[in-house]
């Protein structure tokens, strides 16, 4: 087992994506001694990251959860937000639910599908059809794409805002397209041990023009400084604004979310190299699924799509298997942890306000659920020491 002078031990479930030569090419850039926020890194960063993503926008801020919560408050500033129901996935991150609490919305929380370890279409179509949310937040656990198709058609069907949290898939493809251009908004995270690291960082990313002006403001303060001059043109008319009042008119109650110069600068040196990250990710995916098959649960996911997964998701037979594989990973020295948070439901966040979440596949991620380890620095031999560790060969 090699362990990488920079990316540190490969055995481990979150490694550096930060190299010696980004951190030199880091400080050549601060010896330059340049305006380190909001000047004109952030723009340049988002633009590339529009560019990489195949979008109209993108709205740089500094965390995954930053970026969750800044989908939210657009649609709200946009008076998009309907009923404020929104239909939750059981199986995601905390803050892919939190900020929608924290902003008055009102969760419906859905079923996970054993293919995808995504939203169950089934339970989003009951849901849909009985409590009509006018939003619907997907997430793409780990790098393994829900399936968009059939969620476009729901879409269509029952005229939900769909948000996308991309935060631990960059560059998964669903039927050839990346995950993250689908919704009406998508976010990403940029956190230690992600495809990519801006120390902290995240990005919201759009095709709406108008819920790109509201992520602008909500990002910094609720005003209208950072807009392009023919929205701010037409906000400063119809607030009846002087020029000399116009940067700092602050039209909705935004906050300060922003990421800085320094960040967007890592970014932009690291993003010439996320493609031949992701594609070491998808390769180590895909000899942990040849090697597991038939040992070990995990999502295939939908056929013909790519996973780029930040952790392999695995799931053992009852949550005494897991123990077994766990105190045998331990011995090994490989590093795990439980299943994302498994059912969020069943967290106290949750069950103190709004009780218990129960369904068959969540729970079983909570109970069964694992993590392997999967980052750029891995190679196929690890991956088949991992596996002949997890099956106890
Ligand atoms: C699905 C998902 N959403 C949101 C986040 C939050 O991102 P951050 O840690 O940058 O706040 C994460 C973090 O890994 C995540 O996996």
């Amino acid at each position: 087992m090699e362990v990488h002078p920079f990316y540190s031990n490969p055995l481990d479930l979150a490694v550096n994506t930060v190299t010696k030569t980004d951190i030199q090419e880091l400080i050549a850039w601060l010896r330059t001694y340049p305006r380190l926020t909001m000047a004109d890194e952030t723009r340049l960063f988002e633009e590339a990251w529009s560019k990489w993503q195949g979008v109209k926008y993108s709205v740089m801020c500094n965390s995954g959860s930053s970026a969750n919560l800044l989908m939210y408050a657009a649609l709200d500033a946009a008076g998009r937000a309907g009923n404020r129901k929104v239909a939750v996935p059981a199986t995601g991150w905390v803050t892919t639910i939190t900020p929608a609490i924290q902003l008055g919305f009102k969760p419906v929380m859905c079923e996970s599908q054993l293919q995808t370890y995504g939203s169950d279409l089934n339970c989003l179509e009951k849901i849909l059809r009985k409590q009509r949310p006018q939003t619907v937040i997907v997430v793409h656990t780990l790098g393994v794409p829900n399936d968009l198709t059939a969620i476009l058609a729901l879409q269509k069907k029952y005229e939900f805002t769909l948000l996308e949290d991309c935060c631990a898939s960059h560059g998964a493809l669903h039927k050839g397209r990346k995950v993250g251009t689908v919704g009406n908004m998508s976010s990403f995270s940029f956190y230690y041990g992600h495809h990519m690291s801006t120390i902290e960082g995240g990005v919201v990313c759009t095709n709406d023009e108008e819920l790109y002006w509201k992520l602008l403001m909500m990002r910094s303060h609720g005003w209208c400084k950072d807009l392009p001059k023919k929205e701010q043109n037409r906000l400063i008319r119809k607030y009846k604004v002087d020029d000399f009042h116009n940067p700092f008119t602050f039209v909705h109650p935004g906050y300060n979310l922003r990421s800085t110069d320094l960040n967007a600068r890592l970014g932009m040196i690291q993003l010439h190299r996320l493609n031949d990250t992701i594609n070491r990710r998808v390769r180590n995916h895909l000899a942990y699924q040849k090697r597991l098959q038939g040992k070990i649960g995990f999502a295939p996911g939908l056929p013909g799509d790519t996973i780029s997964s930040i952790s392999f998701c695995a799931m053992a037979d009852s949550t005494a298997h897991r123990k077994q594989i766990v105190r045998r990973m331990e011995k090994a020295k490989i590093d795990t942890r439980i299943f994302t948070a498994g059912n969020l439901g069943r967290h106290p966040f949750w069950f103190e306000k709004y009780g218990e979440f129960r369904a068959p596949v969540a729970d079983a991620l909570y109970e069964n659920g694992f993590f392997l380890p999967n980052n750029q620095a891995l190679k196929p031999a690890d991956v088949q020491y991992i596996c002949d560790v997890v099956t106890g060969a």
